[in-house]
């Protein structure tokens, strides 16, 4: 099992904001979170990436804990394990789009491959902006830079919030066609976050989140 969550619930105040009684995704079974904005899609990930610590439950990411471990370890499956895509991107401005790459890649495996890198740059079409800063790419090529940068440590899960939804119609189908592609390529399994329906039908299998009521 790659992620296997228990009794997560999430409360901010006196709201609970998510409420889930098992979530569990088995190695190269790609799933998709749905639901409504507002629904906990973004907290889910965030707890399953050991960025926020659930009000209950429990999470492990191939076998190995991630809630209730110390934020070191957290920080260390995270680097082993994930490769994440933000709805805000989080690039680092300073840097290209090729150095973002390539400090991944440093920080994950003590070392990077600049053809490896380029190839890949070049798979999400952005070859002629590999040397632009972040703020420099429109919203879509910020959106594949991010991707590309998941994706060069080669995770066993790679998870993205809302990757396509600064994207038209064929750049969401291609960028679809990109993450299913360099999953199989890297035998990553994927999480994708969405409420965007135009991608449901590529996926076998989604997770719906309910909207939770406003104070419980
Ligand atoms: N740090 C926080 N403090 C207070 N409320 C929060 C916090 N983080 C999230 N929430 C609330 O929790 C609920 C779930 O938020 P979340 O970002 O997980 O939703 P989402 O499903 O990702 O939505 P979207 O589709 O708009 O990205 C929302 O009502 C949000 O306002
Ligand atoms: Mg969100």
């Amino acid at each position: 099992m790659l992620i296997e969550a228990r009794g997560l619930t999430h409360r901010i105040g006196n709201r609970t904001i998510l409420d889930l009684a098992s979530f569990q995704v088995v190695s190269r079974e790609h799933a998709l979170l749905l639901g409504p904005s507002g629904s906990g899609k973004t907290t889910l990930i965030n707890i399953l990436t050991g960025l926020v610590t659930p009000t209950s439950g429990d999470v492990l990411i191939d076998g190995r804990a991630m809630t209730g471990a110390t934020a070191a370890a957290r920080d260390a499956l995270r680097r082993d394990k994930i490769g994440l895509v933000f709805q805000t991107l989080r690039l680092v401005s300073a840097l290209t789009v090729r150095e973002n790459l390539s400090l991944a890649q440093n920080l994950a495996k003590g070392r990077s491959d600049r053809s490896e890198i380029d190839a890949l740059i070049a798979r999400v079409g952005l070859s002629h902006r590999a040397d632009a800063r972040p703020r420099d790419l429109s919203q879509g090529e910020g959106q594949r830079a991010a991707i590309a940068r998941a994706l060069c440590t080669k995770p066993a899960l790679l998870v993205a919030d809302e990757p396509t939804s600064a994207l038209d119609d064929v750049n969401a189908q291609a960028m679809i066609d990109l993450l299913l592609e360099s999953a199989a390529a890297s035998g990553s399994t994927l999480l994708i976050a969405t409420h965007d329906h135009r991608i449901r039908p590529r996926f076998p299998r989604a997770v719906e989140l309910q909207a939770l009521a406003m104070a419980t």
